[in-house]
């Protein structure tokens, strides 16, 4: 088996120390790779510093036709890609190919909104001081950007770091998860093929000793975190002066109000069912917490333990699985004792609750005392916890009794309740009618309270690495 080698400033590079990845699901050898070495890790650093300037006066039909050539290249390697993810994540191949569907549209967004990014133009003669003056507003980079991306979705969130730093112009050094490192170094084979300025990106596989040093490195002056809540806050607080988005964790949550009918309410267990459980529950929007109303929760809770226990496990390659394994045995372990604690404290188990290496199958909970980790902690599994509310102001207030707040769902047909959700709980957007875990890439995506700060999604992403840079004109005959 070949090494796959790293990214140092758009060129291949090996070092000595070799990174075997291996499959969640049995231990297969995914390939291998090299933990960058000190000196490329250096020179990646110094190539995105020098290639700032460069990068930022790179021409748009430049940055566009670059990110127009890896969406489209992401495209025709669909199945080798997909089956890469799955190889190095445990991710059933369906959603990998979803996943890589996913990419491809987030690098053909950045190229539309590279093509679009221009500015604004202010007019200051409103006061007699300012007649014959107005200002041309751009943004410009704020400086080359370390993005550290995620196991959960290996193509998706790297892509979520690199197309919005090359649409403005930013150079990018990206570190990707320890776990699965192939995904990210075969998009860096699709980006060699661009003609960005050297030092326009990187891609290092490194360990978190050298990460931190990166974090500390001034001149990386943006930090882009997506993983663990403890991890992305102690970054922010280690570099204040830094520019740091965070896209981090939550317990997802959906409200089902009482004017949902059958045929709704067995659409809605659907979602619930596919949405709690996808990834193995690794996803930051995948549907932890569920609170129906009285009316409606009991007939809700059949059909989604129904709708569980359908959902395929197992092998992951299989076209026909929706369940594969969790990232590692350990983090199966954590899952299972949460349950087991849970259980313990007088919550009921409706399906589900058993582990096998590091899968662990897909569970339903009833009961749970509302100080259990698998409530109010984010379980990052395939783990639901169905609860009963009375009124709707109960389920929002339920909602809202978290330290997370990233996405929430709320099925319902009334639009006041879908306007008083929208202004009444405390997440980074609401969905209606349907599960949190819904996300378009080009849309705003972030969190508020522990799960984060600052947004993702391509424009916003664009917005949050740049700044605005006024240009006041003099002597203008408006
Ligand atoms: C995440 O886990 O935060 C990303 C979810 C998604 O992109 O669907």
């Amino acid at each position: 088996m070949t090494t796959t080698p790293y990214w140092v400033a758009g060129a291949p590079r090996s070092g000595a120390e070799v990174l075997e990845v291996t499959s969640p699901h049995d231990g297969a050898v995914a390939g291998r790779t090299s933990l960058a070495t000190p000196e490329d890790v250096e020179a990646a650093v110094a190539a995105a510093h020098q290639a700032r300037a460069a990068c930022a006066a790179t021409p748009a039909h430049v940055r566009a036709a670059a990110l127009d050539h890896v969406s489209r290249r992401l495209s025709e390697r669909t199945e080798e890609i997909a089956r890469l993810i799955t190889a190095e994540s445990g991710k059933p191949v369906k959603w990998a190919r979803l996943e890589v569907a996913r990419a491809v549209s987030t690098f053909r967004w950045g190229a539309e909104e590279a093509r679009r990014w221009s500015g604004t133009l202010q007019r200051l003669d409103t006061d007699p001081a300012a007649t014959g003056r107005m200002a041309l507003v751009r943004r410009a980079p704020r400086g080359p950007v370390l993005g550290i991306a995620p196991f959960n979705f290996p193509l998706n969130l790297v892509a979520h770091k690199v197309a919005p730093a090359i649409a403005v112009g930013a150079p990018i050094v990206l570190k990707p998860a320890p776990a699965t490192p192939l995904t990210a170094l075969l998009l860096g084979e699709i980006l060699a093929e661009t003609g960005l300025p050297a030092g326009a990106w990187s891609v290092l596989p490194v360990t978190n000793e050298v990460a931190a040093e990166l974090v500390r490195d001034e001149r990386l002056p943006v930090v882009s975190f997506t993983g663990s809540v403890p991890v992305g806050w102690s970054i922010r607080e280690s570099v204040p002066r830094k520019h740091v988005t965070l896209e981090l964790g939550g317990n997802a949550a959906v409200v089902v109000a009482p004017d949902q009918d059958e045929q709704a309410l067995t659409y809605a267990a659907s979602r619930i069912a596919t949405f709690a459980m996808y990834q193995a529950g690794q996803s930051c929007i995948s549907v932890q917490r569920v609170y129906a109303h009285r009316d409606v929760a009991a007939t809700l809770a059949d059909r989604v333990v129904e709708a569980v226990q359908k959902l395929a496990t197992g092998e992951p390659t299989d076209d026909a699985t929706d369940v594969g394994p969790l990232i590692d045995e350990a983090a199966a372990r954590r899952v299972e004792s949460w349950v087991d604690e849970a259980v313990a404290a007088g919550a009921t188990l409706l399906t589900g609750g058993i582990r096998s290496g590091a899968a662990y199958a897909p569970t339903v909970l009833t009961d749970v005392p509302p100080t259990a980790k698998v409530t109010r902690e984010e379980v990052f599994g395939p783990v639901v916890v169905l609860d009963v509310v009375d009124s709707l102001d109960e389920a929002f207030g339920r909602v809202n009794d978290s330290r997370f707040g990233l996405q929430a769902g709320v099925f319902t047909r009334d639009l006041q309740v879908a306007f008083r959700a929208a202004r009444d709980l405390e997440v980074g957007g609401v969905v209606i009618g349907d599960v949190p875990s819904f996300r378009a890439d080009q849309m705003p995506y972030g969190g508020v309270k522990d799960s984060g700060t600052g947004r993702e999604g391509v424009h916003a992403a664009m917005e949050d690495l740049t700044e605005e840079r006024v240009l006041v004109l003099t002597g203008i005959d408006l």
